[in-house]
């Protein structure tokens, strides 16, 4: 199965809000309490190891296929509950995989940015981007049945159940969404 979805990488995006990009070297620390956060172990199949965690803080970002960075276009344009905020700091994550032999949409925000329309805004601009450059005809998610808000944000983006499964012990949907829509 081929896990890259276009040849050309790095892929950038705007939007109103949002410089959707890369990641690279300042973005570290942010990836890093992302994946290692309390709220990670309940919603994104378990915080990472010390293992993990190390691989992480070595390796070279930005050179991964789907895997990009929601950033702030600009310090003024966007409100969360950073004070001395810069321009173009990681927001959150989005991104493309094959890795269950399907296209599939992955994000998370860090926890001071949720509840500003940032994910839905990215997740659109992304979907957009694949609905005209991937030959795929559908996209999937997986989300824990309890987390509320991706669940209303899967909705929001317009993909409906295909079925239930249990991942990491963890009651979960799969969700999908025609990749182009009317
Ligand atoms: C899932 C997750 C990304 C959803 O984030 P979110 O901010 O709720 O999602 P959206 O981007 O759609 O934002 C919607 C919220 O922004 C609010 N909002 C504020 N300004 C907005 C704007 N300009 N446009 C749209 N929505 C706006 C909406 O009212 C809504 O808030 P509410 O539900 O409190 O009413 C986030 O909860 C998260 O990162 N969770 C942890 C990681 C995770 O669970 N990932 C999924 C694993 S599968």
């Amino acid at each position: 199965m081929n896990t890259e979805g276009t040849n050309v990488w790095p892929v950038r995006l705007t939007t109103d809000r949002l410089s959707i990009r890369e990641p690279s070297e300042r973005d570290r620390p942010a990836l890093i309490e992302l994946i290692t956060a309390d709220r990670a172990r309940d919603y994104l199949g378990g915080a990472v190891g010390f293992a993990s965690r190390q691989a992480l803080e070595l390796s070279p970002l930005g050179l991964t296929w789907g895997r990009w960075v929601i950033a702030a276009t600009s310090a003024d344009g966007v409100e969360d509950h950073t004070d001395d905020a810069p321009a173009d700091r990681m927001l959150g994550i989005v991104t493309l995989s094959y890795d269950r032999e399907e296209l599939e949409l992955t994000y998370a925000l860090l926890p001071n940015c949720v509840g500003f329309g940032y994910a839905a805004e990215a997740c659109h601009a992304v979907l957009d981007w694949a609905a005209e450059n991937l030959p795929d005809e559908h996209v999937i998610a997986v989300t824990a049945s309890r987390n509320k808000r991706s669940v209303a944000l899967l909705k929001r983006l317009g993909f409906t159940t295909r079925k239930g499964l249990t991942e990491f012990g963890e009651q979960c949907l799969l969700m999908e969404r025609p990749l182009a829509l009317d």
